[in-house]
């Protein structure tokens, strides 16, 4: 499912093309896929406010669009706002994860060691390996004319990574492959079956479609790993994958098995739909820009050997700028706890309860028109700094690795007569 950049809204959005051929295909994904984007596409009008000062009272609550107040809503720093919205969406999908807590001592006992083992995973390693699984996949997938299907691509290379990082898919218990294959039916689909729970739970306002979509999938996945869990556990193993181990270390106790599976299910959940929207969105973007075949020229022109660095020196300023663009997740939501003022010019009333929705797309598009380089809205805020938001994403080097890492084995393709 591929994000269209004239459309803003659901993370990877499918193309006019790409939704008829799900359709031809005779599937009922093609209505699906319809369906999201022209609900998006009344949300995102109905949403697009440009309020002087950056927030706004809306029928529906509270929309905040600069990157400052973005910025303040989600550090938290006076207790104003809670998270745990999310929660009754998470306890019909994937279950409640730490995601959806406020600080405190069940956060923190849940979180820690989930995060600093996500943190471990170092934006060169994460490189390295999309980057080998890019080009492997690119000998396999078609290309027709030498253009890349982003989405198919991404599909197997995900597949492949989350097997190295997580064990799943296990090809028992989840299998691998992408969203058009789901039918709704246990195993679950990895990475397909992730996109939808993310969906329903982080966007404020999820449609029916959406939230029967992300609820199923998400008790899907749920259940799957479950027996995923339940397995290991009974043949006294212990995965190999460094972050699912990690997190079998953190809930050793057979009592701990669905918190555990939870846990496993709504990391990956925080990983696959974020990268794979932001993803879609540069390359379809790229292909159908000059942007593709002028980075290819830079890169054919260096003579940098490393390509880390050479991702970094060529590739990365723009992929940062189509995500500032064109970010995914393009809104997040908290409740307010308390009455309070937000805003310092034409400030807000808020009240207990109002529903707060942040603009992510406003917040990183005000940061390109200043020239700024930060994408840290689009990750939750940036966990490298103190004091940071509670929820900012944990694995920004992982994520920003692997994206990198997809994005210059696309850029660098070079089809070969025969093709894959
Ligand atoms: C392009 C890549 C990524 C983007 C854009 C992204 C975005 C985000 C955002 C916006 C949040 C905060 C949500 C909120 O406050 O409501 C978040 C949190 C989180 N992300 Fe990421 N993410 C990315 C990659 C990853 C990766 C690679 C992983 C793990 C392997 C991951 C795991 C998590 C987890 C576990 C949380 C919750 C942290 C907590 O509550 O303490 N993310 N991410």
């Amino acid at each position: 499912m591929a994000a269209d950049p004239d459309r803003p809204g659901l993370a990877g959005a499918p193309d006019k093309a790409e939704r008829r051929a799900a359709r031809d295909a005779g599937t009922v994904w093609g209505l699906v896929l319809d369906h999201f984007v022209d609900k998006h596409l009344e949300a995102a009008a109905a949403m697009k406010i440009n309020p002087d000062g950056g927030v706004a009272r809306t029928p529906e609550g509270v929309v905040v669009t600069s990157k400052e107040l973005v910025l303040q809503v989600l550090l938290n720093s006076e207790g104003n706002y809670t998270v745990e919205g999310y929660q009754p969406r998470m306890q019909e999908s994937i279950g409640v994860i730490y995601l959806g807590m406020d600080w405190g001592p069940e956060y923190e006992r849940q979180s820690t060691p989930a995060n600093a083992a996500i943190g471990r995973v170092t934006r060169r390693e994460a490189f390295d390996l999309a980057l080998k699984e890019t080009r492997a996949a690119l000998t396999t997938v078609p290309a027709p004319n030498g253009i890349i299907d982003i989405q198919a691509v991404s599909d197997v290379v995900f597949a492949k990574l989350c097997s190295h990082w997580f064990d799943i898919p296990d090809g028992v218990y989840v299998k691998p492959g992408g969203f058009r294959i789901s039918n709704l039916l246990p195993p679950g689909i990895c990475p397909g079956d992730y996109t939808m729970p993310s969906g329903y739970i982080v966007h404020p306002d999820p449609d029916v479609l959406l939230t029967l979509l992300g609820q199923r999938t998400g008790q899907i996945l749920r259940e799957s790993v479950n027996k995923y869990v339940a397995d290991k556990r009974a043949a006294g193993q212990l995965p190999t994958a460094a972050l699912t181990r990690a997190f079998f270390e953190e809930f050793p106790k057979p009592e701990d098995n669905d918190l555990l599976a939870r846990t496993i299910v709504g990391v990956m959940m925080g990983a696959l739909p974020t990268i794979n929207g932001n993803l879609v969105t540069i390359v379809k973007t790229w292909q159908r820009t000059a942007t593709l075949l002028a980075l290819q020229a830079k890169l054919n022109a260096s003579t940098q050997p490393d390509e880390f660095v050479k991702a970094h020196d060529i590739v990365e300023t723009p992929m940062r700028q189509t995500m500032q663009n064109q970010p995914t997740p393009d809104w997040l939501w908290r409740l307010a706890t308390k009455d309070h003022t937000i805003g310092a010019k034409n400030p807000v009333q808020v009240h207990a309860g109002d529903k707060i929705y942040l603009s992510i797309t406003q917040a990183t598009q005000e940061e390109l028109r200043a020239g700024g380089d930060d994408v840290c809205p689009l990750f939750g805020g940036d966990r490298s700094r103190s004091p940071h938001p509670t929820h900012a994403c944990p694995g920004f080097e992982m994520g920003f690795g692997i994206l990198l890492g997809i994005v210059y084995g696309v850029v660098d393709y070079q089809p070969t007569a025969a093709g894959p």
